[in-house]
């Protein structure tokens, strides 16, 4: 018996998506267009309350996309200390776009309005031009927690305010959706530009969409065209995407609770701590207190004894929830995890 707590994206296609994918109309999406694209992606626009969506392979081609369509070499963007965006995109804002990311915050995911304002450059020939804010929804590093909406509108506000578009890297944003009880279109009304990953807790084998109004869309079309993301009878992926954002939306709230049960646990067992209270979607951190002992070799150690699970620093380990996985899971990885710590 396995159970794999990597990643929300190791979760395999449903019947349904199978199906879906089976029965899909297709077209060339380059020459013609593909119908399945074209109805996902004004499923999704609507979903994210945006005018246009645009499909595209990953998450990190979606906000490469949005990167591309809302700034010029040499510009600067604004980020989390800890996002997606400039921690695990493999420097794409530079090596793609020519630009540099200026970071703030801490390991918590928050950044402060007053923080974003300050680092905002001004109008002068020596400085470069702040072209972007950047906010993540739910913040990954930090464990999956919800950004609160007073943080994002305010800074969503200050950025505004100076003509400085913003970007929700919102990968998750169907988990802050169904924890906060907040609609998506609420939460993307404060950005001009948000992505959504249709492969993670939703379930669908690839595939992420990144949403605007129409001139943002027209630009990011040639960006993806850049990043050689156009794709030819893509309504194949399209069709099981629209399976995902259909059926699996609600269902995340099962994989909430499902983490919280991984903190309440873990954090039971000696060398290992936790605080379920935390625990606001998917992701459960765990904490590796034991001198000589990090989290890679715990990680390792479950490994070996089928629980698979990632380190996000020396001492913690990142547990994700998903479809795939259930209490019997989690009772493995109990089993696993007193064994490990002895
Ligand atoms: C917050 C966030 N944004 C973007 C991505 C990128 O998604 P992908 O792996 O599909 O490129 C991830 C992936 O884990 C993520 O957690």
């Amino acid at each position: 018996m396995t159970a794999d707590f990597r990643s929300d994206t190791v979760t395999r296609p449903s019947a349904a998506m199978r199906a879906a994918i089976v029965e899909a109309e297709v077209g060339d999406d380059v020459l013609d267009g593909d119908p399945t694209v074209r109805l996902l992606e004004e499923e999704a626009a609507a979903w994210l309350g945006k005018e246009r969506a645009l499909f595209v392979p990953s998450g990190t081609m979606a906000n490469q996309v949005a990167l591309g369509a809302w700034t010029r070499p040499g510009d600067e963007i604004i980020c989390q200390r800890w996002a997606h965006v400039t921690t695990f995109e493999g420097g794409a804002a530079g090596f793609l776009h020519g630009l540099q990311s200026l970071t703030l915050g801490g390991r918590d995911g928050r950044m402060a309005a007053a923080e974003v304002e300050e680092a905002m450059r001004p109008d002068f020939i020596h400085c470069p031009k702040t072209a972007l804010v950047c906010l993540e929804q739910t913040h990954n590093v930090a464990g999956g927690v919800v950004v609160p909406m007073e943080e994002i509108s305010s800074i969503s506000r200050v950025a505004r305010e100076r003509g400085v578009p913003v970007h929700l890297d919102g990968a998750r944003l169907a988990n802050a959706v169904v924890a906060s009880g907040v609609a998506a279109p609420e939460w993307t009304a404060h950005a001009d530009s948000v992505s959504l990953c249709l492969s993670k807790g939703l379930g669908a084998p690839v595939g992420s969409v990144v949403a605007g109004d129409a001139a943002f869309v027209e630009r990011g079309m040639q960006v993806r065209k850049r990043l050689g993301g156009w794709m030819r009878q893509a309504g194949l992926l399209a069709a099981a995407a629209r399976v995902a954002l259909a059926e699996n939306v609600e269902r995340l709230a099962v994989d909430h609770a499902l983490a919280r049960e991984v903190a309440e646990r873990l954090c039971g067992i000696d060398g290992l701590t936790a605080d379920p209270q935390t625990v606001a979607t998917n992701i459960a951190m765990v904490t590796v207190e034991r001198d000589g002992l990090s989290a890679a070799q715990v990680a390792a150690s479950l490994g070996e004894r089928g629980v698979h699970v990632m380190a996000m620093g020396p001492q913690v380990l990142r547990f994700v929830t998903h479809l795939d996985l259930s209490t019997g899971d989690v009772d493995l990885l109990e089993e696993a995890a007193r064994a490990v710590m002895g």
